[in-house]
């Protein structure tokens, strides 16, 4: 693998690819999509794709509730909506971003507002949940037990990438909790750790703007 190659030949565009380091280069925040279901095949590829993620002992502590049906995810949307409505220091820092100077930040805080107050556009939704944890951790609320189950979510973001899927990752589930127990039925014993809007893009895949290996990576001590 030639050492350039992550920063040549990056489509911005909207189409799958097969190549693991355009996916990973490339997959970025998607919160517009165009109004067209996903077949469940490909939302089953996406889940068996985080199902090939490592986890603590192999135990694989996890259950992804995959919503497509339209009037769970017009539930959803709406309890999302009315906590945002009445959240007054989430809409400042919103509407403040939006005005920002810089561009990207600009945009960022603008896809947040549409995510809040429009998440029933998305044409699928998925919640990974942890399920039966016991490794490294019992404690679903702690830095470890994510470590059984981020890295699946990774997996799911980049197989929705290669498949021209957009994705963001977000913890909003905490904003959702009940309503997502209620709508859901989900389970005491289970745990949700992300909330992913998914659907074909209406935006692009692209680049994306993070720190370099200059400023992240110290070899052989801090
Ligand atoms: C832990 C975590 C929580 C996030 N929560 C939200 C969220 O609540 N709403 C949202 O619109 N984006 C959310 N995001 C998406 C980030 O804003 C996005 O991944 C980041 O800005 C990088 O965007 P990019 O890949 O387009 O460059 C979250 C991302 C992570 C990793």
């Amino acid at each position: 693998m030639s050492e350039a190659r992550p920063n040549i030949n990056l489509p911005l565009g909207r189409e799958p690819t097969d190549d693991i380091w355009e996916a990973m280069f490339t997959q970025r925040a998607i919160r517009y999509w165009l109004d067209k279901p996903v077949p469940r095949e490909l939302l089953a590829k996406v889940v068996a794709a985080a199902s090939k993620a490592p986890s603590g002992s192999n135990l694989q502590p996890w259950i992804f509730v995959v919503i497509d049906d339209d009037e769970k995810r017009q539930e959803i949307g709406k309890a999302l909506r009315s906590i945002f409505d009445s959240a007054e220091p989430l809409q400042q820092l919103i509407a403040s971003g939006e005005q920002s100077d810089d561009k990207s930040e600009r945009l960022m805080l603008k896809g947040a507002r549409a995510f809040f107050t429009q998440l029933e556009k998305a044409p699928a939704m998925i919640i990974p949940c942890l399920y039966g944890l016991s490794s490294p951790t019992q404690d679903p609320t702690s830095l470890l037990a994510g470590s059984s189950i981020y890295l699946a979510v990774q997996n799911l973001l980049l197989a929705a990438r290669a498949l021209g899927l957009g994705t963001v990752m977000t913890t909003a589930h905490g904003m959702l909790d009940a309503d997502l127990r209620r709508i859901l039925n989900i389970p005491d014993e289970a745990t949700p750790v992300a909330l992913i809007p998914i659907g074909y893009p209406q935006a692009n895949f692209g680049p994306t703007t993070r720190k370099g290996p200059d400023e992240i990576l110290r070899w052989n001590a801090w």
